[in-house]
């Protein structure tokens, strides 16, 4: 029963698919308990640990969604935000009556789509029925906005922001080991074939990382990219620290399954978050005086690719 729940749970989307979490089972309590890989957290990529608690978040929230959709109620035992080395979430199940297997539906079709997008009209229940779905987080809030004059501005961010990533020396040597080919049997990263590459273009990815060089070509599809959104849904929060973090990480979760609901593809770009101050810019457009934590493009998906990003086994995450 723990090994199903958890099996959903290796699932979690995390930055560059580092999936930087470990578990542990007690059997005879019933519990799960999250911790953090310390060993595939970001480091360069993530200077303030924003990304980790986001990431601890987001695989805390998957484990709730699939106990939900298996028919398991939960108690929470421990909860803490001040120390990623510390045992983070241990949760005791009890078996219901109830399931939801709509929940593990969405579960398995959620995935980050990196092709372009075709226009649509985004629902005009998604913002809703998103704020509805993050009601008991206190302090977070979601935003989607459809604006040309926003979606322009961000598109100019994430250019100007991936660049600012990619010239760093630091970043790139964290960045390539988790660059595969398509023909890799690495469980973490990026495999070419999720970011549309083929067999030459995959090499020519890694490469390039390695080398630093391509880094405008690569800013400017992913500027064209967001300037092709239908629209951009952004997490934000009161704060600026950890708790915020991690209950960002429960909302990208939801939301991320909200937006699969109503057949729209999403995909993260963290660039404009991360790099430099465009997010406050950002904040002002957005007319919040809370702190943007994530943002998705979303629309219509057009061709993408029937592989998946790969994924630890169990026997590899557990303790
Ligand atoms: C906190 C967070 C930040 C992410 N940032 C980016 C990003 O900047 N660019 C990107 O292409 N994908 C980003 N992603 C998506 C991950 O790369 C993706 O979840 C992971 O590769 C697993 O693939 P899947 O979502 O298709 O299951 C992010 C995901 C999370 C949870």
């Amino acid at each position: 029963m723990l090994r199903d729940i958890l099996n959903y749970a290796r699932q979690a989307p995390s930055p560059h698919n580092t999936q930087p979490w470990r578990f542990k089972i007690n059997e005879r309590e019933s519990t799960i308990s999250l911790f953090l890989a310390p060993h595939r957290a970001l480091d360069a990529g993530d200077p303030t640990t924003r990304e980790t608690w986001v990431s601890m978040g987001v695989c805390y929230e998957t484990i709730l969604q699939a106990a939900a959709g298996l028919g398991f109620a939960h108690k929470v035992i421990v909860l803490q935000t001040n120390d990623l080395d510390q045992e983070i979430v241990r949760i005791q199940f009890t078996r219901t009556k109830e399931k939801h297997p709509e929940i593990l539906t969405l579960l398995n079709q959620r995935h980050t789509h990196r092709g372009r997008m075709l226009h649509t009209t985004v629902p005009i229940g998604l913002a809703r029925s998103c704020q509805q779905r993050i009601k008991d987080l206190p302090g977070i809030t979601v935003h989607i906005t459809d604006s040309k004059t926003i979606i322009d501005r961000v598109a100019d961010f994430t250019d100007k922001g991936i660049q600012i990533a990619l010239t760093s020396a630091k970043f790139r040597k964290e960045l390539a080991p988790l660059l595969h080919t398509n023909w890799s049997q690495a469980k973490t990263g990026l495999h070419g074939y999720v970011l549309n590459h083929g067999i030459i273009g995959s090499l020519w990815e890694k490469w390039s990382v390695i080398l630093g060089v391509d880094s405008k070509r690569k800013a400017r599809a992913d500027r064209q990219k967001i300037l092709e959104a239908s629209a951009l849904v952004f997490v934000a929060a009161k704060g600026d620290v950890p708790k915020f973090w991690f209950d960002t990480g429960r909302a990208y979760l939801r939301v991320a399954l909200e937006i699969t609901k109503a057949g729209l593809a999403n995909s993260t770009l963290t660039a404009p978050i991360e790099a430099g101050r465009f997010h406050e810019d950002i904040e002002r457009m957005l007319s919040t005086t809370d702190r943007i934590q994530s943002m998705m493009r979303i629309g219509k998906a057009t061709r993408t690719s029937k592989r998946r990003s790969p994924r630890l086994d169990l026997e590899d995450l557990l303790t």
